[in-house]
């Protein structure tokens, strides 16, 4: 089985956990898609798809977990850091990269390290693309137009 795979199936178990089914059928959606977005912009930026989608698949798990937003993205990237440890799939440098990108995740209005950035804009792909009737919001505009750009759509 794939790290990937193996770290789905860790995030899946979590998922199922949560009692409301719409919040988990969205949660679940969430992730998957985002995951979808961060391999490719992973693939097309040259940067590593496997750790973008891993980061992706845990990325508001903490949120998930609590029912809480605040704060989620620093409280996420403690918990994804703990579980990395447990399921033993990265080593440091790629923990650290992976934890970093959640650490960063709500950002949005910032520049930080590339594979944050893959993070933040998988993120904000599926915000504006996962049902394009809804208003974009006024601090993910600038990213969205810049990735339309960047994918010629
Ligand atoms: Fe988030
Ligand atoms: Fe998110």
């Amino acid at each position: 089985m794939s790290r990937l795979k193996k770290l789905r199936k860790y995030v899946n178990s979590e998922l199922n956990k949560m009692e409301d089914a719409d919040k988990r059928i969205s949660a679940v959606a969430h992730l998957y898609g985002v995951s979808l977005a961060a391999t490719m912009i992973a693939r097309k930026r040259g940067l590593d798809p496997e750790i973008a989608s891993m980061a992706a698949m845990l990325h508001d798990l903490h949120a998930y977990k609590t029912g809480s937003y605040e704060d989620h993205a620093h409280k996420g990237a403690g918990l994804a850091g703990k579980i990395l440890d447990e399921l033993k799939l990265t080593d440091e440098a790629e923990t650290e990269m992976i934890c970093s990108a959640i650490y960063h995740h709500d950002d949005k209005l910032v520049t930080d390290g590339p594979m944050d950035e893959v993070l933040k804009d998988a993120d904000v792909i599926h915000h504006c693309m996962n049902d394009m009737s809804k208003a974009i919001k006024e601090k993910e505009q600038a990213r969205f137009d810049k990735l339309c750009a960047e994918f010629g759509m």
